[in-house]
């Protein structure tokens, strides 16, 4: 998997510029961010349910996702934007994602019209509020 994402970085461009390959759970990820690691853009894009080897805690979208969302939101710039989407039917965003975030569902603009299945999924545009 990382050689493919390296692969693909090359493949498009990327090779000579500074990205970062990365393989680690979320939580410990954001947990040894510093300050200064903030980004544009983040797509975040969870599995339903996961217990992968080697990591303490499982991950459940609908318990974890606003908890995730919180974290990250210090480490997006002002105005810039996290997409987030899920598989999970019923899901129901966390008002936590509200808070440092301006909120857009963007479910319908995001699948083709002529997809056969309109409730594949569901996604949101989470915009960085300038004032946080
Ligand atoms: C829905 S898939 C995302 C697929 C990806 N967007 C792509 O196009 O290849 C969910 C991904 O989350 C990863 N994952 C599962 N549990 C995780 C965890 N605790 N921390 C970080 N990533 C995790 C899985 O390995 C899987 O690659």
């Amino acid at each position: 998997m990382m050689r493919w994402a390296r692969e693909s970085l090359k493949l498009n461009g990327f090779a000579n510029v500074a990205h970062r390959v990365v393989r680690s759970d979320i939580r410990a990820f954001l947990e040894r961010l510093a300050a200064r690691d903030v980004w544009d853009l983040v797509v975040v894009d969870p599995p339903t349910f996961s217990n992968t080897k080697g990591v303490a805690d499982d991950w459940d979208v609908q318990r974890d996702h606003g908890e995730l969302l919180r974290r990250l939101a210090p480490h997006i710039a002002p105005d810039g934007i996290v997409f987030f989407n899920t598989n999970f039917r019923r899901f129901k965003l966390d008002k936590a994602a509200h808070g440092g975030y301006r909120v857009r569902d963007i479910t319908r603009q995001s699948i083709p019209e002529d997809f056969r299945n309109q409730r594949i999924y569901k996604c949101w545009q989470l915009v960085r509020l300038a004032s946080c």
